[in-house]
């Protein structure tokens, strides 16, 4: 089979591959930002139910994933930003360098998709299953998640939903003294000028609800992934829900 187009038709063309006759070949070209950097990569394929996101799925890893930036040219600006916010995230977490140049450049070229793939790499190929570091791609999601639940998956993309939850994350980074105030200002001016949040921001407290009713946050303390400076992650189990 092959995927060509955005990470929806990734994830359903991935699954359908991994379940069809007990699994075929599959070849991905993603053709959006957020595919390219994301979705396409790390062997997660699955679809979603009318009771949630990705509640069927496996881990099935394309033949190759083929990338051409020129597919990029169509996209819209807010589909771009979209991809963005996945390639600031992946320079906070594990690429300082792709940080810096993120924060001055609107624009992408194969060498910064690379790097960001490169990231998500690292952590995929140390813990394919998500029992540890792979739970690094999750800085910005527990609460962008929550948003993109919230507001029924209309309101939000997702890289819109997870740049609010990023700023949210650090700033849980600076309540705990993990994270300095300055690295919050940088991202937040960065993601204003992409168009990814707007002020007055989203408030943490409003969606708080959402990740206490997950039951699967609660049994065991949730894990939870600050960004300490740009490339630097760590993970603090929240067992007080008042600490979030
Ligand atoms: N498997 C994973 O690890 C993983 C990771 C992140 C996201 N996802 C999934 O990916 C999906 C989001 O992916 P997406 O952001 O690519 O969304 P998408 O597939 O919905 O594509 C976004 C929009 O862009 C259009 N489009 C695609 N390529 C285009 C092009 N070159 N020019 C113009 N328009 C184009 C699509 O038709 C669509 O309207 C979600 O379902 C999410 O759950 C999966």
């Amino acid at each position: 089979m092959l995927a060509f187009g955005g990470g929806v038709i990734g994830d359903l063309t991935g699954f359908i591959a991994s379940t069809l006759y007990r699994g075929i070949s599959y070849v991905q070209i993603p053709t959006t930002l957020l595919a390219q950097v994301d979705s396409s990569i790390g062997g997660k394929v699955g679809i979603d139910l009318k009771e949630g996101k990705n509640l069927i799925g496996s881990f099935y890893d394309p033949k190759f994933v083929l990338i051409d930036p020129s597919l990029l040219k169509t996209l819209s600006k807010r589909e771009y930003a979209n991809g963005l916010a996945e390639m600031i995230k992946a320079g906070l977490i594990g690429d300082k360098k792709l940080y810096t140049y993120l924060l001055e450049h609107e624009t992408v070229t194969e060498v910064e998709i690379a790097e960001a793939i490169q990231v998500k790499r690292n952590v995929v190929l140390l813990d394919p299953y998500d029992k540890k570091e792979r739970m690094y791609l999750n800085f910005g999601h527990t609460f962008g998640h929550a948003i993109e639940k919230k507001h029924k998956y209309e309101t939000y993309l997702h890289g819109e939903a997870i740049s609010y939850g990023m700023l949210i994350a650090l700033q849980i980074g600076i309540q705990l003294g993990e994270t300095k105030e300055e690295l919050y200002q940088e991202v937040l001016n960065l993601l204003l000028k992409r168009g990814l949040v707007k002020e007055p921001l989203l408030k943490k407290d409003d969606y708080q609800a959402e990740i206490i009713h997950d039951k699967k946050n609660l049994a065991d303390g949730l894990h939870f992934i600050l960004v300490t400076k740009p490339g630097d992650v760590k993970i603090v189990k929240l067992k007080e829900l008042d600490m979030l």
